[in-house]
């Protein structure tokens, strides 16, 4: 209802012709833009490949491991990093709250990205350039792209996922040639490293355990939490873990622990029968490691010294 009642009739009174004019503008307005629509999708160049496939987050972590153990070239603050070759399959796992692996992509060549989540829904969003798309667990979103200019990207996390999602950044870097490498420090990242030959347990040095344990830790994904510079924004950083004194809660009792072997191993396999004080909100999960796989993990924390 209007504050002044209108004028009896005047729905009968003609249309002006300015009037006419402005809606005739607009309707052609209208018409254009929907076109362009239209033709921007086929010439803009501008929309992704929309070709996503039903998968399972253990069969994408499957994938993305034998991926990440196949190409990588270094590692990045515990997070892996890749060199896949031009015209490839290249996988991109988003979860609480990491991206991995860390690429390195050759300018003007094409890749074929997978991105799927091992858990909640993540945002892929891709910066400085405009690409923004969500990232779902159970679904391999493939993303075809060619970079065209040489750089350094972030990937941003923007769905909520929880309380690390601030931290949830990942890396896309885009070299013209070796020589750039130098810029993110990634000199030594040339060629991937002769696969590592299976080890017996028995016959290791500590030093090779530890370098095992290094492995593990970036590619089973405790870096996420766990940091190794002596931060423990949501889980202990192990900078100097082990020999610690550490206060625990055990069934709402505090208590104290020393950090050895055995409280280290007991962590892994059972993660909420012992939680450091300070860390309740960010519980840990139950990570499927192997007993070789925690021993390495072991051995390479006893080296990360104070
Ligand atoms: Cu992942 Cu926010």
């Amino acid at each position: 209802m209007s504050l002044l009642k209108p004028e009896e009739g005047w729905y009968y009174k003609k249309v002006s012709k300015d009037e006419k004019m402005w809606m005739l503008i607009a309707l052609v307005l209208c018409i254009m833009m929907f076109i362009w629509m239209v033709l921007w999708h086929v010439y803009g160049k501008q929309n992704p490949s929309s070709l996503t496939y039903r998968t399972s987050t253990t069969e994408f972590g499957k994938l993305s491991s034998a991926y990440i153990k196949q190409n990588m070239v270094g590692s990045d603050n515990g997070v892996p990093v890749v060199r896949p070759q031009p015209n490839t399959d290249v996988f991109l796992l988003a979860e609480m709250w990491r991206w991995s692996p860390v690429m390195i992509l050759q300018k003007d060549q094409a890749y074929k990205m997978h991105i799927s989540s091992r858990d909640v829904v993540h945002g892929l969003s891709i910066q400085p350039v405009n690409m923004n798309f969500q990232v779902y667990p159970g679904y391999d979103y493939v993303l075809e792209f060619k970079p065209t200019e040489a750089g350094e990207y972030k990937i941003v996390c923007n769905e909520f996922c929880g309380i690390g999602h601030h931290t949830m950044i990942g890396k896309i870097v885009v070299i013209e040639k070796d020589e750039d490498l130098k810029l993110y420090g990634y000199e030594n990242f040339k060629k991937a490293p002769d696969p590592v030959a299976t080890f017996k347990k028995e016959a290791m040095s500590e030093t090779e355990m530890a370098l095992q344990g290094e492995q593990v830790y970036t590619l089973k994904g405790c870096a996420a939490c766990h940091k190794i510079d002596g931060t423990s924004q949501l889980a202990p950083s192990w900078k100097g873990l082990f020999g610690k004194d550490e206060k625990v809660l055990v069934d709402g009792k505090e208590i104290m622990v020393s950090v050895d072997e055995s409280y280290i191993i007991e962590s892994i396999k059972d993660p909420t029968k012992k939680v450091t004080v300070g860390f309740e909100k960010t519980p840990m999960p139950v990570f499927p490691l192997t007993d070789e796989e925690i021993d390495f993990l072991v051995a390479y924390i006893k080296t990360l010294k104070n």
